[in-house]
């Protein structure tokens, strides 16, 4: 029994601020910004936009495209890093908002690789017998934990939501998966504040040391790409498309490289998008899809990595 993806689904919030809207913001320049990181613009949410209200709107989208009612869901699980709320779930209020039934929801919590981590999970769900149709959706509001006054973070983040529906296959689906974690990396990413007593204690916003991620992101994914590979014996000359995390354009081109995927075969969207954390890798499966890129058997590899660290690839045939 296999887990496979039979629809998919994105949304991208309206306001889109360019490269240079965020000349006068900070000082920085689009130049700059491309040069280093590949991206041009982002979508922010508007106020009052939630997380679950992005969510929604990719959730409805995938399930219109598998063809399957919100009802006929057995398990909900939504890849955030911000949440509408400290509790419930965001999974739960998505599953109010879609009228789905009773079925299990909950977050997953995996920073910008929560989305494989959460479609990994879904699968040994659908594996194990306990779900036939899970939804797994990446939606995330980065643009509220960004400082908008530290012009080395806040050029790199956008908002928006992706989501896929999961079913069980006979015929073929998600061939492995591999999730790592190392919590010592804990000081090179993270939004440290706390809610405590009715206050926020420490920054809210997000700290990055952007060069130990960068080095660590080009390594890492490689190594575990080549472990997906592994566990099913099949060499990387087999893939056909490279589905990965879009924080930094230079990032994926360095993974592609060592993953031999020529760029042609590497689904991107960081210019457009910038990075929208456990949103970008099921935003780039939506987009390739709908643009009849993914052919039914072709080899997909897909990868992710954020705070934590935490990060990981699934191989499957789509
Ligand atoms: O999802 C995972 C999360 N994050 C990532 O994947 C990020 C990984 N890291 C990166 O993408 C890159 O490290 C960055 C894009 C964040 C930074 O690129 P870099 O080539 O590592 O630049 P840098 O941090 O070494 O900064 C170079 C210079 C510095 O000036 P000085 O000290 O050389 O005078 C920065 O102050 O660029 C300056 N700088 C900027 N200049 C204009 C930093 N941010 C900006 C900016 N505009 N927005």
């Amino acid at each position: 029994m296999f887990a496979r993806i039979i629809g998919t689904g994105g949304y991208l919030p309206e306001k889109c601020v360019t490269n240079k809207d965020l000349e006068s913001v900070v000082e920085t320049s689009d130049e700059w910004i491309f040069t280093r990181t590949g991206i041009r613009q982002r979508h922010i949410a508007a106020d009052g936009q939630l997380t679950s209200d992005l969510a929604l709107v990719a959730s409805q989208r995938a399930l219109e495209s598998a063809g399957i009612d919100a009802k006929d869901l057995d398990l909900i699980i939504v890849a955030t890093t911000t949440p509408d709320m400290v509790f419930p779930s965001t999974a739960c209020i998505l599953q109010q908002k879609l009228g789905a039934g009773a079925c299990p929801a909950f977050d997953m919590q995996a920073v910008c690789s929560g989305f494989v981590y959460a479609l990994a999970t879904a699968e040994k769900f659908i594996k194990t017998g306990s779900a036939k149709r899970a939804l797994v959706v990446g939606a995330e509001t980065l643009s509220r934990i960004v400082d908008w006054k530290d012009r080395t973070t806040c050029v790199l983040f956008g908002d928006g939501a992706g989501a896929v529906v999961l079913e069980a296959s006979e015929e073929t689906g998600i061939l492995s998966s591999v999730l790592k974690a190392d919590g010592n990396y804990l000081p090179l990413l993270n939004v440290p504040g706390q809610v405590r007593h009715g206050a926020v204690e420490g920054t809210p916003f997000i700290h990055m040391d952007g060069q130990g991620v960068f080095k660590f992101a080009v390594r890492s994914l490689g190594e575990v790409g080549e472990e997906a590979l592994a566990q099913q014996g099949i060499d990387k000359t087999e893939l056909d498309w490279l589905i990965p995390h879009q924080a930094n354009a230079r990032i994926i081109e360095a993974t592609a490289k060592k993953l031999g995927m020529p760029m042609e075969r590497v689904v991107m969207t960081v210019e457009r998008q910038g990075n929208t954390s456990a949103a970008s890798v099921p935003l780039a499966i939506d987009e390739a899809a709908r643009e009849g890129k993914l052919k039914r058997g072709d080899l997909v590899m897909l990868e992710g990595i954020g705070g934590g660290f935490a990060w990981g690839a699934i191989l499957l045939r789509w």
